[in-house]
């Protein structure tokens, strides 16, 4: 009986890189949620997180359901208001509004995207600061630029975390990040850069305006993909033996359109997996913003979400 041939060259499209799920991640972040959801419970506060969605968008219902879903898991109530999509700017405001002013409602989120016709970012800037869960409220920005306590922009957060859990060092090394945006890229950077055991790293960001940006990803120990452009990464822009975090994704359906071609594994050290590596990190800090929005509002002592200890205390 033949044998396959075992001495021969490993065939190119091989993995070698050790792979970073971050179900791991996301479920020690969660289980601490829970042991404070239930000190909470003990005082006779039930946590609330509520959502928002306006109009019919199956993905967007989608991801609706896996909070709530994880809400009720948590212990969280979970309030919700389902607006259609011909709602108006200001059907919105009120809405938001009314949870603002709902003092049981400790933590708010508006599903995005909302339909074209309204303006994300005009919502986002009614809501009480205190209670945005997403972490992208101007206040909050400024909060992480400053590094004042404040609820952290999730997917950067989860990111920090990521690379903590895993024990791969960022202070002191290089990491590049591809995309400026205001969700991924841009807070990622304040966040990597801030003084802090799990951060301290020289951080440069890359852009549409970097004609040659190829050229700084090659020298990255650590690269983290925020461009939503699917494949633009393949292994000639990844330095032999780095860590390459996918962040960005592009949905074309329900088919995920990562910004890491697979092919990258065998360059890589260490990468995200094609799907459930980023994304369940960026879940459990959500979770994680609605506790500590919850904890404050009542009063409650440890409440350890501030700006700049996403995953570890500060340094001095
Ligand atoms: N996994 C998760 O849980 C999660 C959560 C949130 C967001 N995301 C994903 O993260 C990605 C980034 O989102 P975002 O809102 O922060 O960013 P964004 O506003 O979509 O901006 C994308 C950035 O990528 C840059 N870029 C695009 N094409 C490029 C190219 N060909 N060469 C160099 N740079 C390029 C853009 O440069 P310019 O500024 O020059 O235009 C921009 O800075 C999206 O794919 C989003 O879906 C994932």
């Amino acid at each position: 009986m033949s044998q396959p041939a075992s001495n021969g060259p490993e065939p190119e499209s091989t993995p070698s890189a050790r792979l970073l799920p971050g179900g791991p991640v996301a479920e020690r972040i969660l289980a601490d949620v829970a042991t404070r959801v239930a000190a909470l419970t003990r005082e006779g506060v039930t946590p609330s997180l509520a959502t928002v969605l306006v109009g019919d968008d199956d993905a967007s219902a989608g991801y609706i359901r896996i909070k709530q879903r994880q809400a009720a898991e948590l212990g969280f109530a979970s309030p919700h208001e389902h607006l259609p999509a011909s709602a108006t700017q200001a059907d919105l405001h009120a809405v938001i509004t009314a949870f603002n002013d709902d003092p049981a409602v400790h933590g708010l989120l508006v599903q995005h995207p909302v339909p074209r016709h309204l303006d994300y970012d005009r919502a986002l800037q009614v809501m009480d600061p205190d209670k945005d869960v997403d972490g992208m409220h101007p206040l909050n920005i400024g909060r992480l630029a400053l590094e004042l306590p404040g609820p952290l922009p999730c997917t950067p957060a989860g990111i920090e975390a990521l690379l903590a859990h895993y024990e791969i060092p960022v202070a002191g090394r290089e990491v590049v990040v591809l995309g400026r945006g205001a969700t991924l890229g841009r807070p990622l950077s304040i966040l990597l850069a801030q003084k802090r055991p799990t951060a301290n790293a020289a951080v440069t960001v890359v852009h549409t305006g970097v004609g040659d940006w190829p050229r700084y990803t090659r020298r990255a120990d650590v690269l983290v993909a925020a461009a939503g452009v699917p494949g633009i990464v393949q292994p000639e822009h990844v330095k032999p033996g780095a860590v390459v975090i996918g962040g960005g994704v592009r949905y074309e359906g329900r088919r995920l359109l990562p910004d890491v071609d697979e092919s990258c594994a065998r360059v890589a050290g260490a990468i995200t997996p094609r799907v459930g590596g980023v994304g369940p990190t960026t879940v459990a800090m959500l979770f994680r913003n609605a506790i500590t929005a919850a904890e404050r509002a009542v009063g409650s002592a440890d409440s350890a979400g501030a700006a700049g200890s996403a995953a570890g205390e500060k340094l001095r």
